[in-house]
């Protein structure tokens, strides 16, 4: 099996179990990128086969492929029952970096209102550390955006071409091998214009961590799901 068919299959894995905990009625946060698609197909196997549920997307392509299999849609208004979504790298702790796609200010806004907010992953995306990801994605107001990156020059910002769909600009900074990512991320935050970034303090019985052979467990290794 190749490497990119075992982390599909681990996702699905991880989907499944996401999509098995979704309720009659509930309104389920859809997140965004590979894992997350993986929840939303197998949400959509469920919808086919009578659940119903209404999702909140949190980009464009999650509600394009949410729509496609016959999920209803709603915009984010209220509580949420659960959402799903991926992450980058999430240490054992529940510390996790995401935002490769951009969509992170939206996913916090969705994992925030969900009662319980799963994320979806597999084992080379979990790491004692976050510094094997090496990345922590800002979400900043365009007018602010020359400015955040000087001010975070000692972290070698970069900035992502275009825009997120919030219109914001996109700024990764590097966290050196061994820093304190909490202390750093408090001192991006206190810039102003960072709107928000993709540090994450998420509950670890609640990331699942799929396998190919179509297990799964929590990233605490205490939850199998
Ligand atoms: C989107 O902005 C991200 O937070 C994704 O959820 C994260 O990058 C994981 O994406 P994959 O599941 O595609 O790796």
């Amino acid at each position: 099996m190749s490497d990119e068919t075992a982390r599909a299959r681990a996702w699905e894995a991880a989907g499944r179990a996401a999509a098995s905990l979704v309720r009659d009625g509930d309104r389920v946060g859809l997140g965004t990128g590979r894992a997350a698609a993986a929840g939303i197909r197998a949400l959509g196997e469920r919808v086919r086969e009578g659940l119903r549920c209404t999702g909140v997307p949190t980009s464009p392509a999650s509600a394009e492929l949410a729509a496609s299999l016959g999920i209803p849609l709603d915009r984010m208004r209220g509580p949420l029952a659960i959402a799903f979504d991926g992450a980058d790298i999430v240490t054992p702790a529940g510390l996790a970096v995401k935002g490769a796609g951009g969509a992170m200010v939206r996913e916090r806004i969705v994992g925030a209102a969900a009662g319980r907010f799963l994320v979806l992953i597999d084992d080379p995306k979990v790491g004692d550390t976050l510094d094997p990801w090496g990345v922590l994605p800002l979400a900043v107001i365009p007018f602010a955006a020359d400015h955040v990156m000087d001010a975070l020059a000692h972290l070698s910002p970069t900035r992502r071409p275009g825009r997120s769909d919030d219109a914001l600009v996109l700024v990764d900074i590097r966290p050196p091998a061994g820093a304190d990512w909490e202390a750093l991320d408090r001192e991006a935050r206190a810039i102003g214009g960072v709107v928000d970034t993709g540090l994450f303090r998420l509950v670890p019985g609640d990331v699942l961590v799929g396998r190919p052979d179509g297990t799964v467990t929590s990233v605490d290794g205490v939850n199998a799901a």
